[in-house]
């Protein structure tokens, strides 16, 4: 008892003598440092330290995603600012030792501000957009909103709320210029002559799991392929340039920025 009230008084002074070595050690609740001109900065200090992993926009790449509205380890901005000081252990995320707490702050504002898509309004019409993810583009084959569609493409319901338009009309027109992390194209040759074109769904060692075009799910022990190609930076997805009218891309775009989920 004696031993552990001796302990608790070390940790104390430990604790008071952090706290006078540097004001800044208690992580306020909310980012101090949140103006535009915050924002800028961290944007310059993101484009050198963090883009190579989480893309200059924060698409992601070997780092998480950060355009979207909800982060997976930072739900709030002082969880925010500990995953940018101290890293996730385990994952290639570093810690950034060197950075001042007010550019750590600068950097989550700027973290922040990449997950912000502002509904703006465009020129398509949503309700046609709707119409013709169902009908023309058989969107739902590959996607799911709302529990409706197939899973071989990223799910769709919150999209507008992560993806501004600009980046939803590349997607479309453009499938390769920015695949989201997890989606890998692969191709496989079975000893007997089938060849099948899909989304790898998981791999180990010794096997491969796909799902091809139709939704339709293969397990694969890798010795009994004939050949076995992952295809990096391609996209399963076709471009619908030419598919879609230009008004017609317009209302597609239209339907996705409106599908924002309950953000
Ligand atoms: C070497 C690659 C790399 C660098 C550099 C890097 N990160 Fe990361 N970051 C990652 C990875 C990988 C993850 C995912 C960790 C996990 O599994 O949760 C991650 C996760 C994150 C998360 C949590 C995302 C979530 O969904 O909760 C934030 C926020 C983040 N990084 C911000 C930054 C910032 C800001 C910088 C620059 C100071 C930076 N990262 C630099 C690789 C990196
Ligand atoms: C044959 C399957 C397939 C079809 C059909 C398809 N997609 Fe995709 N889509 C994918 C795959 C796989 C990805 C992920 C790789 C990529 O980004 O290219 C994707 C990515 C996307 C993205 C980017 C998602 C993100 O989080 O970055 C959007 C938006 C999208 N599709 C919308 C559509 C719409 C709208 C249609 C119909 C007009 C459509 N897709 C038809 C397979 C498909």
């Amino acid at each position: 008892m004696r031993l552990f009230g001796m302990l608790l008084t070390c940790a104390l002074t430990l604790g008071a003598q952090i706290d006078s070595v540097d004001p800044e050690y208690l992580v306020p609740k909310a980012n101090p440092y949140n103006s535009a001109a915050d924002v800028k900065r961290g944007a310059q200090m993101f484009l050198g330290q963090c883009s190579r992993c989480h893309g200059t926009k924060g698409e992601g790449g070997l780092g998480a995603v950060l355009a979207q509205p909800r982060l997976r380890r930072a739900p709030d901005d002082e969880s925010l600012f500990h995953v940018i000081r101290d890293g996730v252990k385990g994952t290639e995320m570093p810690p950034a030792f060197t950075l001042t707490s007010k550019e750590v702050w600068q950097l989550a504002a700027y973290v922040r501000s990449l997950g912000r898509v502002e509904a703006v309004s465009l020129p398509g019409d949503p309700r046609r957009g709707a119409d013709l993810y169902g009908t023309k583009g058989k969107c739902g084959q590959c996607h799911i909103v709302s529990g409706q569609g197939e899973s071989v493409g990223p799910e769709l319901t919150e999209i507008g709320a992560r993806r501004n338009a600009a980046y939803l009309r590349q997607a479309l027109v453009e499938p390769e210029a920015a695949v989201p992390d997890g989606f890998l194209q692969v191709r496989v040759v079975t000893k007997d002559g089938r060849s099948i074109t899909g989304v790898r769904l998981g791999e180990d060692t010794f096997t491969i799991q796909l799902a091809d075009l139709t939704g339709h799910n293969y397990s694969f022990v890798k010795q009994d392929l004939k050949d076995l190609q992952k295809d990096f930076g391609k996209s399963p997805m076709p471009s619908y340039q030419t598919v879609l009218s230009a008004g017609e891309l317009d209302d597609i775009i239209a339907y996705l920025a409106s599908l924002r989920g309950n953000l």
